[in-house]
């Protein structure tokens, strides 16, 4: 349970620590009016006490931005802000009870597809859990990762295109490209410009994708059946569900066919239950039958993946999938 005291103090931290400068000022002019600040939050906390501080903070900044059609995007007056925060109490504390912070970087899934050659296995059922708009999962099998810098060892596993018979998205929200556009902050207003035609882009050209509403510590609760994946992809999602790890690995263990694999890519954990950004971006990969065995297969210095290389696990992974074939 997240208090209100937590997220005024996140609101200052992100006031000094953010590192884009409208958002920066934006935290530090939202901390200035803690009354109205403290009324929306404990409004929001009511409807939805699990929504993490820092999740939430962010939430104000997107949902702002997305009902003044970027007004944010550049540093606004405190009268504005306070204006705008009377003005949309109700929509902001509907957005922010209801919306979840969304981006989605298609770079990222040339981690997914690096470890889809490794594998190589025929018919792959491939399960997307916190899909966002399934853009990344569309660009599987295209040639979308040409912005990504990528080790030579890895790009004919990352060219080989893969047997996807069926790509399945998983996000608690349904599709919005104003909401979409709008998680993207100042700094990356380019993909925001960008967003639309890489969207008819890849929906045309790209893998096709159902698209289902879950959650994914109730997977249960969609209409997918217990063991359809071969392959289920978490990218920078368990951050949004802090606190509820055993019922993510439940649901994606449900999920997973006896001999699948659950792709987790994000900030390296070490000693923590969940990323951080001292790291760097891998993805962690595992077999259902060997649960604790975590291979490092890929590795980028972000989650914006400019560049990809092999993970520290890259040659072990390779041999255990040749020497273990898909049963079936
Ligand atoms: C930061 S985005 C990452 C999107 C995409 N995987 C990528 O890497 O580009 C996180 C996504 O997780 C979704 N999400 C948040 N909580 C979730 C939950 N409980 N179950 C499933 N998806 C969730 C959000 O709606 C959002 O679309």
């Amino acid at each position: 349970m997240t208090s209100v005291a937590a997220v005024v103090k996140m609101v200052e931290h992100l006031s000094k620590a953010e590192q884009d400068p409208p958002v920066r000022y934006f935290f530090g002019q939202l901390a200035g009016l803690e009354p109205q600040l403290t009324d929306v939050t404990a409004a929001v906390l009511t409807r939805r006490p699990s929504v993490t501080d820092q999740h939430l903070a962010y939430l104000y900044y997107i949902a702002l931005n997305y009902l003044t059609d970027f007004a944010y995007d550049r540093k606004v007056p405190t009268a504005r802000l306070q204006r705008d925060l009377d003005r949309y109490r109700p929509k902001l504390v509907e957005l922010c009870s209801t919306r979840y912070a969304s981006t989605n970087v298609v770079e990222r899934y040339a981690a997914l597809q690096a470890v889809l050659g490794v594998l190589d296995r025929p018919r792959l059922t491939v399960v997307d859990v916190g899909t966002s708009i399934g853009l990344g999962l569309m660009s599987l099998n295209t040639d979308s990762f040409g912005h990504a810098r990528i080790d030579p060892i890895l790009r004919p596993y990352i060219d080989k295109h893969v047997d996807v018979t069926a790509a399945i998205g998983i996000d608690p929200q349904r599709p919005d490209m104003h909401w979409q556009a709008a998680c993207y902050l100042p700094e990356n207003k380019r993909n925001r410009r960008e967003l639309k035609a890489t969207y008819a882009k890849l929906k045309k050209e790209g893998t096709p994708v159902h698209l289902v509403q879950g959650n994914i510590t109730d997977i249960e609760g969609t209409d997918l059946q217990q063991g359809t994946a071969d392959v289920v992809w978490t990218s920078n999602v368990l951050y949004q569900v802090k606190g509820m790890a055993s019922g993510v690995v439940r649901s994606i263990r449900w999920l997973l066919k006896d001999d699948g694999f659950w792709i987790n890519a994000d900030y390296r954990h070490q000693n923590k239950p969940f990323a951080t950004r001292q790291n760097p971006w891998v993805t962690m990969t595992r077999n259902k039958r060997y649960w604790n065995k975590v291979y490092e297969v890929t590795e980028a210095p972000s989650d914006v993946v400019k560049a990809l290389k092999r993970g520290r696990d890259f040659a072990r992974f390779k041999s255990a999938c040749a020497a273990a074939p898909a049963s079936g």
